[in-house]
Order: C-alpha cells, then structure tokens, then sequence
C-alpha cells in the first residue's frame, strides 16, 4: 500500500543519453544598456554531468544570474549554445530546470505548505492532491510543524528551506540554485548547506548552484567554477575529491580543502588576468 511518504518527487522523465545534463559552450551575452552595451557574459564554457552539482562563484555582477537565466530558457545567448539533458531549444530547457531565483519569492498570504504546493498546482494539479503530494517532503525534510505557518511567521532559514522544496517538487531533472543563502547570516548558513547536502543526497538531482563563498562552492559543489569580474569568463574549475554529503567539521578542516579554498581565491583575486 502507499502510504504517501514515498509518494513520487523523482523527474518523471529520465535524462537523455550522454554524458552532459548540462552543456554550455562559448556563451556569450551582452545586454542593452541607455549608457552602451554590457558585456555580461564571455566565452564561457561549462558543463555538469547528470547529478552532478556545478557550483559556480564569482564576483557580485560577474554574470551569475543571467548565466541561470540563459541554462532556465529565460533568454537566449547571443553566441554559443546551451543545452539541458542534451536539449537546446529554450521551451526543452524552461521544461527541464526547476530555478530557485535570489529572492525566496514566497507568496505572502499562503502557508508554506501550500507555496510548496504551488509548484504542482501550475502543473494543474489540484490544490488538494498537490498538498498531500507536497506534505511528506516537509516531513523528509524536518519541516512538517511549520507546514502550516505562513512566510512571515519563519526564519530567513525556513523560508529558503520552503523555497527549495517548492523547486524540488516541479519535479525537473535540472535544479537552478541562485545564492540560496546570501541572505543569511554565517551560523544559519552553514546549517543551511548541511541541510541542502542532505535533501540533494536524499533526492538526486543535476544542479548549478550560484554563491559568491568559496567556502560554499567547495562544500557543496562537485566541481567549482570560478568566473572572473564582469564579464564573465570561466577563470578555473576545480574538481572535489570529497563524497557527498560531507561531514563539515572534517571536510573543511582537511588539508585537500584548504588547497581547493587557496586556488579558488587566487582565481577569485587575478580574475583570469
Ligand atoms: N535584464 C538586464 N538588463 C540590463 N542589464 C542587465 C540585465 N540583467 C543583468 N544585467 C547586467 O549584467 C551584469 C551581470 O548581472 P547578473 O547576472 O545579475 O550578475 P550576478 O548575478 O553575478 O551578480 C550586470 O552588470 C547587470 O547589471
Ligand atoms: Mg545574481
């Protein structure tokens, strides 16, 4: 019998063959401005195999929003492509990403349940199915008794944790995490980052995670890029030897982590130059 806790969360479709869920190759993207163009992005080149988490850093402007806007088929690159689970056509991508943008995007007069719901009911699922589909997520994930709170009656914390479960239950094979916790302070954003390293362990999913912490990037992320200031260009990637999810005390405090975090923060400083 089911008795909803395994209810189905998992993409329901299976990624394409090959071996890149996410394929971004010589993107180039500029916008138009009343003061000339800006240049935001340049030649950049990236890719993520299925499940695998890309966290990419770089500078305040450098181009790491409109890079999760282009892989979410919110726009289009001027050159180069970009192809989610092997697909370039934008309405392929905007049907394959579940974004997660900087703001949580809570809306204020539902309860956190039922903003998870949200996500299933746009699908045109009913509110009453897209709540019992939603509930045993907030369970999995120690969030059953804030179900029925409203966004302002949780922490900053709470409301991102409400947020990413609304992204995970679009069901997407492709997850766009846009600096999740830039708004949080330091102590609840390592508990943050712990509690993402669990629920992506414990639902499997291709994700880009954008931050401006290295710190973040390299406990979180498979691989790290590093893009340099505006316009953005991939400076480094760095691979991290480390299983997920990671034991945070003995993970940062290896010295293995300690080099990754000194060439990231090179990359960060000379920007490429
Ligand atoms: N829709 C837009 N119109 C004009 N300029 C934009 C637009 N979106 C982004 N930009 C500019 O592109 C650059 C990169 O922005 P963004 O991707 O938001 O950077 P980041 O997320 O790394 O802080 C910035 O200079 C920003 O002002
Ligand atoms: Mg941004």
């Amino acid at each position: 019998m089911r008795t909803g806790l395994e209810a189905p969360v998992a993409p329901p479709h299976k990624l394409k063959e090959g071996p890149e869920a996410i394929a971004v190759r010589d993107v180039t993207r500029s916008f138009r401005s009343p003061r000339g163009d800006v240049l935001a992005l340049e030649g950049i080149d990236l890719a993520a195999a299925d499940r695998e988490v890309l966290a990419v850093v770089g500078p305040s402007g450098c181009g790491k929003s409109t890079l999760l806007e282009l892989l979410a088929g919110l726009g289009e690159p001027d050159a180069g492509t970009v192809a989610v689970t092997g697909e370039r056509s934008r309405e392929a991508r905007l049907g394959a990403c579940a974004y997660m943008p900087q703001r949580d995007l809570l809306l204020p007069w539902r309860s956190a349940l039922d903003n998870a719901a949200l996500a299933l009911e746009v699908q045109g699922i009913a509110r009453p199915e897209a709540r019992r589909r939603a509930l045993p997520l907030f369970e999995r994930f120690g969030l059953a008794e804030f179900a029925r709170a409203l966004p302002a009656e949780l922490s900053g914390g709470m409301r991102q944790r409400v947020a990413f479960l609304r992204t995970l239950l679009a069901g997407r094979p492709a997850l766009l995490l846009d600096e999740p916790f830039g708004a949080l302070d330091s102590i609840t954003r390592a508990a943050m980052q712990e509690w993402l390293a669990e629920a992506l362990a414990a639902e499997p999913r291709t994700v880009v995670l954008v931050t401006h912490d290295v710190r973040e990037a390299l406990f979180l992320g498979d691989r790290v890029a590093v893009l340099s200031p505006r316009p953005g260009r991939v400076v480094t990637e760095l691979e991290v030897p480390f299983e997920r999810p990671r034991p945070r005390r003995e993970t940062v405090t290896d010295p293995a982590f300690a080099v990754l975090e000194e060439r990231a923060l090179e990359a960060l400083e000379d920007g490429g130059r």
